[in-house]
């Protein structure tokens, strides 16, 4: 037997013995996930270290503190890196005849008002966004200070409102949180405008643990449709302790083995190790050890240093994708919020940066970015932007400026525009975590890619990397191996 072979056999045997128990566990709602329960997931085994042991199903995060079922958990599951992957909302649609509570039409349907859900066939079409994309509908009101109007909303699902905005987005891990900048695709839950607190180096980490619990109160009365005043300080306190003691990330590859063998440290108890401090590592000098602007250590991931030259080809591939990651450089134009942005430090940055995948995932080994900077790289634009990737299933909003109404843009999502009400931030989004990839697709705030190699493609396309195949496929097993 080849070595491939030999790894993805002993993966499926381990597979085979482990999951089924932690999963019968998690759905007779016996007290406890075990402690590093793993789960398998396209690339192999994801697994979810607590800080505090075993993980308790008997609290808040568990419960339903709303009134239409639905807890934390529906949309935040250790078998999907605490987010939620498409193709386990279309398991649990087939299972449940697409009853169950993710499927509520406040946020779950592609709109909430003319559909019917009475047949399987309309729940299928009322929730096709959610089974396909797994996607939430975030409905955000137009800020009432802000210097653009919606103008015109081309919505397919039938929510045109032009003052409230309905947005798809997927849901953000609930775990690896202390590397955290701002909270949410948009930042809304670290925003003055929001009554939250920005997080910045004179705050943290007290800024994103009261972020934290903001956020539990908005999803219970949110999501969960909660009555006022919502969960208890106590209930969100307990949310949020069990939140920052996650770590997830995959554990396992099929083809690689165990992602911390061989001197390897993939896994999630290695990230749950890792220093962090706002601004570590950014390249406009908020780190105080890397004061130069624009000069920063590229090398964001070290933990498959040690498979450079293992035996194995599968683990030699993961290493050499972690190297494009750290070190192929490109051509960085045309990205609001980084070109031509002025930062707090006063530095402006250039017109054009020749850069790594690192310049905004520059956080070690987590992979966002570590400073709060909402970026538009394109992924919300309309079709023939800059989203080579289809876009086409999403609303296209037309939002011009108030004081020159001939100065317009089209998106599918005004993402940090919506909670700034500055047009300048139309398409902006922050650069999120990178770990427990394989079990969450699809990616970006939209779901736009369907597959890690699909994000390797964006972004050949957006910057015109020019990725060799082999260079494509490596990079994508390497964001496998996260
Ligand atoms: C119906 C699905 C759903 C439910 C239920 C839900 N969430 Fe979420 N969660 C989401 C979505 C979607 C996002 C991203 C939304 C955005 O950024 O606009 C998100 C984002 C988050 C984030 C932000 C992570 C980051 O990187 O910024 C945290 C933390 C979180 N949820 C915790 C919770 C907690 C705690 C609960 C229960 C009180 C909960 N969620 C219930 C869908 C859900
Ligand atoms: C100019 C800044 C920038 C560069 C360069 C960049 N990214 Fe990103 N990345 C982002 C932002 C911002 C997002 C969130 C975009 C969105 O969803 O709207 C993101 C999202 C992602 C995601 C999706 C994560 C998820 O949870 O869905 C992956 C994976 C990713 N980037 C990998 C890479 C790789 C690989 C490279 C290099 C080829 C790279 N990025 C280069 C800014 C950047």
């Amino acid at each position: 037997m080849n070595p491939r072979k030999k790894a993805a056999v002993a993966a499926s045997i381990f597979i085979a013995l482990l999951t089924p128990i932690a999963f019968t566990q998690a759905q007779q709602g016996s007290p406890v996930i075990p402690n590093l329960a793993g789960f398998p997931d396209p690339g192999g085994v994801v697994r979810t270290f607590s800080q505090n042991g075993d993980i308790d199903l008997t609290g808040p995060f568990f419960q339903s503190l709303g009134t239409n079922g639905r807890s934390c958990a529906t949309c935040h599951q250790p078998g999907d890196a605490m987010s939620v992957s498409a193709a386990h909302i279309q398991k649990r649609f087939d299972q449940s005849q697409g009853l169950e509570p993710i499927f509520r039409t406040n946020d779950g349907s592609n709109c909430d008002h003319n559909i019917d859900i009475s047949t399987l066939s309309g729940r299928a079409a009322a929730f096709s966004l959610l089974r396909t994309r797994g996607l939430i509908r975030v409905s955000i009101d137009v800020p009432a200070t802000r210097d653009f109007d919606i103008v015109s909303v081309a919505n397919p699902y039938g929510c045109n409102e032009l003052s409230t905005a309905s947005l798809y987005r997927r849901p953000l891990p609930g775990a690896n949180l202390r590397f955290l900048t701002a909270v949410m695709w948009d930042g809304r839950e670290s925003s003055s405008q929001s009554g939250t607190t920005p997080i910045g180096t004179e705050n943290y980490p007290q800024s994103l643990i009261d972020d934290l619990l903001h956020q539990a109160l908005d999803a219970t009365l949110g999501h969960a449709q909660g009555a006022q005043p919502g969960p208890t300080p106590a209930q969100q306190q307990s949310i949020v302790n069990l939140e920052m003691s996650l770590y997830t990330a995959q554990a396992e590859d099929y083809a690689a083995g165990s992602l911390g063998a061989q001197g390897a440290n993939g896994g999630p108890q290695s990230i749950s190790q890792e220093a962090f401090f706002i601004g570590r590592n950014d390249p406009v000098g908020l780190d105080p050890t890397n004061p130069v602007p624009l000069h920063f250590n590229t090398k964001i991931f070290d933990i498959f240093d040690a498979w450079q030259n293992a035996s194995s080809s599968d683990r030699q591939a993961i290493a050499r994708g972690q190297a494009i990651f750290n070190s192929k450089t490109f051509t960085i134009t045309g990205v609001a919020g980084l070109n031509g942005a002025t930062f707090s430090n006063g530095v402006t940055g250039p017109d054009t940066i020749v850069s790594t995948c690192g310049i905004c995932h520059d956080s070690p080994n987590a992979g966002n970015h570590s400073v709060s900077a909402p970026l538009d790289i394109g992924v919300a634009d309309v079709p023939g932007g800059n989203n080579a990737l289809d876009t086409a299933y999403l609303p296209t909003f037309l939002i011009c400026l108030k004081a020159s109404p001939s100065t317009c843009v089209r998106t599918t999502d005004p993402g940090r525009a919506m909670i700034t009400g500055k047009y300048a931030d139309v398409g902006k989004f922050k650069g999120p975590i990178l770990r427990g990839l394989a079990a969450r697709a699809p990616y970006f705030h939209n779901g736009s890619a369907q597959t890690l190699e699909q994000v390797v493609d964006f972004y050949d396309a957006r910057f015109h990397i020019g990725f060799t195949a082999q260079e494509k496929s490596d990079l994508a097993a390497f964001l496998k191996a996260l």
